[in-house]
This record gives structure tokens, C-alpha cells and sequence, in this order.
């Protein structure tokens, strides 16, 4: 492990992030006492259904052991909407059930009623909570993912930034549901190489996320040749070595140390960051959110970014009310704009 970087399970602060202050990895989890609608359903079997027809739930295909199950699983996922934000469509639903059962076998979990109480069970229920909410997440990502607002980053957003930022030399980048850090270090490539080595520069990517398993990836900086298709020739040979292991790919010292991986739930009323922030990638996270959720994050993310610096949404994303605060470059790239003065 790199230093200064500790496990995702470390403490809650450390002396040197770099001007990142800590965010809480040990945050607690807000709707923790959704639980209690949980414990007093009653003794349900989860794998013996007795009249298929009956007990077919309407999200799928799956089948529910009883009524009293199936209500036992519409209130998890209720619990999973509430803690993640993410709108449950049916299909969402079934596919969560289906993780859902897999989790109970892998925890030794005969019935939901008995998930239910390791979840609610004070010793191991927090990080069975955390599981839970990271089985309805969607961790796709890619190395350049949409190539032009790359494009737009590498020559019309670091240009502008490093002119405003000529004096104090330091810059912050934070991408907010980075997954498994792909894009966090397709932007640290960039800028490394764009910035000579990013010499004479305080430069620091924070990658954050709801999902400590796609975190811990990211943290590693190890990925499947496979993985690096979108990868420019130039960047692959700077930037990447041969793991040690099989067919892995590791990015180097020089990209990993401008990184920094977090966990933070965009659910949380107020993030623990920086108000002044350069550039903020918020790429199809927002699309997974209800309305009203995605109004209130875009909103929160936004207090969080610089006048004049720049948010780079999703393809399929809009600022939603926003918009006055915002000028649109191109590629869904956006410059905020700055107070008029009198
Ligand atoms: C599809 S990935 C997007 C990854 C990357 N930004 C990209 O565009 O390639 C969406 C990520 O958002 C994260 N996410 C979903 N809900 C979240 C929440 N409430 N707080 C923080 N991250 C969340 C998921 O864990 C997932 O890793």
C-alpha cells in the first residue's frame, strides 16, 4: 500500500491529503434506522415457494417464498432506494434479488429473515448495510470513456484552469462516482503528461464513490490488458508496467500519487470537501437517481466547484436547475459562471 494511503478501513482522518480534507470513511449510515421495519416481520422462509403463480413478484421473474417474504424484500429495496438514491425500476428490483439471494449464500444466510438480522445486528450489520446498498449499484466505467469531453478537458477546460491557477499552482480535481477509478486516472494521465510531470504543480484527483469494493479497485491501480483498449499508445508505455500477476496491468508511481480514493455517499447532506474545486466529473451517476434526488445532488455538487471552473456531466445528463449557474461549452462540458461584479 502506497504511503499515506491506508486501507479503506483506516482511520477517519490523516495528516496529508494533500489540501483534500479527510472525508469520514467510517460515516454513519443515515437511514440505519430503516432497519427497524425490518426485525419484526415474521419467520419466512427465502427458498420455498409454495404456489408459484401466487408468489411471482411483479418487478421479474423471481420467485418470493411467501407473501411475507416478498414484503420482507420490497422493504430492503426501499431501504437500498433511500440509503443510494438510485430509482428502483422493476428490473432493477429483480436484478437486485437476485444479488440479494446470492449474498445470503455467501454469508451463510439460510433465509432473508435471518439476512435481515445480521444486517440489523450490531456487530457486522454497518458493512452488511454497506454490501447491501453496493449490490444495486452499477460500477461500469472505461479508461477515456466518451472521448470528446476529453477532448474538451485536454484542450479547452486545462488550458483555462492552469491560466487562473498560473500564480498559486494548485489544482483539484474530483470525480464524484469514479467506480473503479478508471476515470480518475484516464484525467491523471492526461494532466501528468500535459503538465511535464505535473512538476512545480500541487496537483490531486480525488475519486469518490458509494462502493468500497469498486473503491478498493481503484485504490489498486491494477487492470486487465483487456481493460486498456481506449488507452493511447503514448500514455500505455509511459504510464503502465506488467503486475506481477497474470495479465494485469499497473499504473505508475507517477500517475498513483496525484490519486486519492474515498468513500462518500452523495446521499449525505453536505460532503466533507473543498468548496473550491477546479473541475468536477459527474458522469452517469446522476442518470441512476430520482428526479428529486438528482436535483438535490447536482445542486450540493455544484456548491463545491470554483466560479469559472468546470463540471463535466454524463451524456444523457442535464444540470437540471442549475442551469443558471452554468455555461455550455460543448460535449456536456460546463464552465461556472462567475459573479458579475458591480
Ligand atoms: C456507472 S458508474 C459511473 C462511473 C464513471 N463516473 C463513468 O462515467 O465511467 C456509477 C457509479 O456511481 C456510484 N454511485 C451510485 N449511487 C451513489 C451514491 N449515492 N453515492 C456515491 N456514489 C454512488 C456507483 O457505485 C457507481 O460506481
Amino acid at each position: 500500500m502506497r504511503a499515506g494511503h491506508r486501507g479503506l478501513d483506516g482511520p477517519a482522518r490523516e495528516p496529508n491529503l494533500c489540501g483534500w480534507p479527510s472525508l469520514g470513511t467510517k460515516q454513519p449510515l443515515a437511514t440505519r434506522a430503516g432497519l427497524e421495519e425490518l426485525r419484526d416481520e415474521p419467520e419466512m422462509m427465502w427458498s420455498q415457494p409454495r404456489n408459484e403463480q401466487e408468489n411471482r413478484h411483479p418487478s421479474g421473474g423471481e420467485t418470493f417464498g411467501d407473501a411475507d417474504q416478498r414484503r420482507l424484500f420490497d422493504n430492503l429495496a426501499e431501504l437500498v432506494r433511500r440509503e443510494t438514491g438510485i430509482a428502483l425500476t422493476a428490473a432493477r428490483k429483480a436484478q437486485l434479488l437476485g444479488k440479494v439471494r446470492m449474498r445470503c449464500e455467501a454469508v451463510g444466510c439460510p433465509d432473508l429473515r435471518s439476512y435481515v438480522q445480521l444486517l440489523s445486528s450490531n456487530a457486522k450489520g454497518g458493512g452488511e448495510l454497506e454490501k447491501l446498498v453496493s449490490l444495486a449499484t452499477t460500477n461500469v466505467t472505461e479508461f477515456f470513456r466518451h472521448p470528446d469531453q476529453f477532448d474538451v478537458f485536454e484542450k479547452v477546460v486545462l488550458p483555462e484552469v492552469v491560466s487562473d491557477k498560473q500564480t498559486r499552482r494548485l489544482l483539484r480535481i474530483w470525480s464524484a462516482g469514479c467506480a473503479t477509478g478508471e476515470e480518475v486516472y484516464s484525467i491523471a494521465m492526461i494532466l501528468v503528461d500535459k503538465l511535464e510531470g505535473s512538476r512545480g504543480w500541487d496537483v490531486k484527483i480525488l475519486g469518490t464513490d458509494l462502493s468500497r469494493d469498486a473503491l478498493s479497485v481503484a485504490e489498486r491501480g491494477r487492470y486487465p490488458i483487456g481493460a486498456l483498449k481506449n488507452v493511447p499508445r503514448g500514455y500505455l508505455l509511459r504510464f503502465f508496467r506488467r503486475a506481477p500477476e497474470g495479465d494485469l496491468m499497473q499504473l505508475t508511481e507517477e500517475i498513483r500519487r496525484v490519486t486519492l480514493f474515498r468513500r462518500l455517499n452523495l446521499m449525505e447532506p453536505r460532503y466533507p470537501l473543498r468548496r473550491d474545486v477546479d473541475v468536477i466529473f459527474f458522469r452517469n451517476v446522476a442518470i441512476y437517481f430520482e428526479p428529486e434526488i438528482r436535483r438535490a445532488v447536482m445542486f450540493r455538487i455544484s456548491e463545491h466547484l470554483r466560479p469559472g471552473g468546470f463540471l463535466v456531466l454524463g451524456p444523457a445528463e442535464n444540470l437540471m436547475d442549475m442551469r443558471h449557474c452554468f455555461e455550455p461549452l460543448r460535449a456536456n462540458v460546463f464552465r461556472k459562471k462567475r459573479k458579475k461584479s458591480r
